[in-house]
């Protein structure tokens, strides 16, 4: 089902999952909060990425480092002088756009990636693509926009005390790379990952919350000797397709895998596969996984002079560790789950909307549902045993009928309704409703624990 992204903004915010950020202040464009049940599902994606990425790689290790870093970090990387956009002006109505979006808006199967300035302006002249805005085709020459957030720290605000928000997490590792591996007694190959926020002023943010100016990233950056025989950048390709297709249950049918070419790889990458996911508005970046080599730990070696290189135990041989990164943006692999777990569905006596996310990511696995007043107490002690002993996120609702309430844990996707209704003082049994099929099933009390288990592991 194709949906509509209006649709699907409007449910999350009448859900408690999205907010326009600072919205009783009219908005700020493009910026975006988590309300209660969002930050429960940002939180459970985050862990599971952790999870699986960290946790049980047997190669891995996290760190979390500062978002503010010495402002040489952003010269060696690169990013001073290179992190900047394409922009052009139309000369008519003085709207702002960025060259390369204009042509690939335009063109759909064209990818401009790696094409000079002069390249994308000659194209848009042959083309005669026309401002967005006012339909002329009228533009300035391209000028450079650096992406990075200045601002200065302390109290003086000169040239000496100018600082950037990171606009990636990647940097903090490859600067504390040589601590991490140090203190950990890690031997090559070893990966280190991070979940951070970043920040770009990006000229055309948009789509809700696929481009954002601040956002947050999963990022791991795996060290391995170029000696190693292992092709690892396969073996990470396939580690992220076996998170999706598992872990966050994200339908084979719903991304490819696209090769960058030549052309269009970053300064830093000599091979980049990006995972790419059919969003309603288009197909759009989801998962990037690139292969740095050596080239950020040899920009700092360079820069700071602090000797970054390994001594290889086996051989007494000395050199740089080389590199692949997988890097996901969380708020863009969550808007794919939801785009995926959105669905209007007719049923005979109505319809409803269901959001059929996994379970592992719902923010609650489970809702009691006294079905009246007079069964409170029994669910009360349901409830608790449950969310306390069991350690399963679990909500409690009495109010309303019991129809509306079955519809509204569908709607924010909770796996499992548990009603305690007149028969169970006498059975000392609950009815369990499953989301997905609706159907129900009477069980126990005293099976309840085996059950859920069994469900929701
Ligand atoms: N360290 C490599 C790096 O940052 P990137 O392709 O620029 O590479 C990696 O970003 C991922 O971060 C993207 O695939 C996307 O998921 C996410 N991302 C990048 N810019 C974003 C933005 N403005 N808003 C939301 N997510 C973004």
């Amino acid at each position: 089902m194709k949906i509509e992204m209006e649709k699907l903004i409007a449910h999350l915010k009448s859900m408690g999952f999205v907010f326009q950020g600072s919205e009783i202040y009219g908005g700020l464009a493009n910026s975006w909060d988590y309300g209660p049940l969002g930050a429960e599902l940002k939180n459970n994606l985050k862990q599971a990425w952790w999870d699986f990425f960290i946790k049980k790689n047997p190669y891995n290790i996290g760190l979390d480092t500062s978002i503010i870093m010495n402002s040489k970090v952003w010269q060696a990387s690169g990013h001073v002088g290179n992190f900047n956009d394409p922009l052009l002006d139309c000369k008519n109505c003085k709207s702002r756009w960025r060259a390369d979006k204009l042509i690939e808006e335009k063109f759909l199967d064209l990818n401009v990636g790696g094409w000079s300035d002069t390249q994308l302006e000659d194209f848009i002249k042959e083309k005669q693509i026309k401002c967005p805005k006012c339909e002329k085709c009228d533009f300035t020459n391209i000028r450079k926009f650096e992406l990075m957030f200045k601002t200065n720290q302390g109290v003086v605000e000169d040239a000496s005390s100018i600082v950037y928000l990171r606009p990636e997490t990647a940097q903090g590792i490859f600067v504390q790379y040589k601590n991490a591996q140090r203190t950990l007694r890690k031997q090559l190959p070893f990966g280190i990952g991070q979940i951070g926020k970043s920040f770009r002023n990006e000229i055309t943010p948009g789509n809700f919350i696929f481009r954002t100016r601040e956002f947050e990233q999963m990022e791991l950056e795996f060290f391995f000797s170029p000696n190693d025989s292992k092709d690892w950048f396969e073996y990470w390709l396939n580690q992220v397709q076996e998170f999706l297709d598992n872990i966050v249950k994200i339908s084979k049918e719903n991304y490819i895998l696209r090769e960058h070419d030549k052309e269009e790889l970053a300064h830093y990458s000599s091979r980049t596969v990006d995972i790419e996911f059919k969003f309603p508005f288009g197909i759009g970046e989801l998962w990037g996984i690139a292969n740095r080599g050596n080239f950020d730990l040899s920009q700092h070696q360079k820069v700071s002079g602090e000797d970054l290189t390994y001594l290889d135990p086996n051989t007494n041989e000395k050199y740089l560790a080389h590199v692949i990164e997988p890097s996901v943006g969380v708020e863009r692999l969550l808007l794919a789950i939801f785009c995926q777990s959105y669905k209007e569905e007719k049923l005979d006596n109505g319809e409803r909307i269901v959001m059929q996310l996994p379970v592992n990511l719902a923010p609650y696995k489970i809702a009691i549902l006294p079905l009246q007043k007079q069964q409170i107490d029994k669910s009360l002690e349901v409830y608790e045993h449950i969310n306390k002993n069991l350690n399963i996120a679990c909500t409690f609702d009495e109010k309303g009928n019991i129809g509306k309430r079955y519809r509204r844990q569908d709607a924010i996707g909770t796996p499992y309704c548990i009603t305690i209704d007149f028969d169970t003082q006498n059975d000392n049994c609950v009815t369990i409703r499953n989301r997905d099929t609706m159907e129900q099933e009477r069980i126990s009390i005293p099976d309840l624990n085996s059950y859920l288990k069994n469900k929701l592991s």
